[in-house]
């Protein structure tokens, strides 16, 4: 657990909206209340990569959630690209090839890989069904030791799952935690949701938090509370 980082770094705000003037009208909103964005694959394929080269030069962090999986070569060849941008976070899926193959192409970049251990919209019949006989708890842990073991600097997991990881991992591996969701919050589409405060204890690292900063009727008040409840629970 990274417990030097400012309350206002562990929130990672997700951006994900329609196109690249609305996420960059809302970072102007956000201003110095957010230092951390997430970008995701519809952004991306709608001039993301340009919005991560322009946050990053006006001095925010970005998460490149680009899930990437395929052979270990085109892996590393897209790590290295990615890198080159200067992206802090790049989610990879927690394959041992695919982590080993961005693992090795880092160089001497500081941008650290999260692996994505199972997907949360896969229960155990979904498992099943795409040729798997592990439940998704055993196959979540099993892909979270072998990304430690490939070198991965942490783990996207949701928000039921961060406390029996960081038992099982450690208290090194990042931990980032989407469904987070402020007390008096919508909760929308996620169905397992934890506040800010029942995150930080749980053990994460980071907060990804989307709709409840970008569709609060004031998005950097919205920001700046979850800034203070996580300080509060540090
Ligand atoms: O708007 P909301 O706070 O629900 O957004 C959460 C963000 O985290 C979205 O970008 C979503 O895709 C992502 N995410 C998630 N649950 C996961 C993995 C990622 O909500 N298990």
């Amino acid at each position: 657990m990274a417990e030097t980082l400012s309350p206002r770094d562990r929130l990672i705000v997700a951006l994900d909206l329609s196109d690249t003037a609305a996420a960059q009208a809302m970072v102007a909103r956000l201003g110095d209340a957010v230092s951390f964005y997430k970008i995701g694959l519809e952004l991306t394929y709608g001039g993301g990569l340009a919005l991560a080269e322009r946050l990053i030069a006006d001095g925010k962090q970005v998460f490149l959630d680009l899930k990437l999986h395929d052979i270990p070569n085109t892996v590393a060849r897209a790590t290295e690209q990615v890198a080159s941008i200067g992206a802090t976070f790049l989610t990879i899926h927690a394959f041992p090839q695919t982590m080993k193959a961005a693992a090795g192409a880092l160089g001497a970049s500081r941008m650290k890989l999260l692996a994505v251990t199972v997907m949360t919209s896969y229960d155990d019949a979904d498992l099943a069904e795409a040729g798997y006989g592990l439940s998704v708890a055993d196959l979540v842990a099993r892909r979270a030791k072998q990304a430690q073991a490939a070198g991965i600097h942490g783990l996207i997991l949701s928000a039921e799952e961060t406390k029996a990881m960081r038992t099982l991992v450690g208290p090194d591996m990042l931990l980032v935690t989407p469904g987070i969701r402020p007390a008096g919050a919508a909760i929308g589409d996620q169905k397992r949701v934890m506040t800010p405060t029942e995150a930080i204890r749980a053990g994460a690292d980071h907060l990804v938090v989307g709709r409840p900063v970008t569709q609060a009727a004031d998005p950097r008040a919205a920001a700046q509370a979850i800034v203070a409840e996580i300080a509060a629970a540090c």
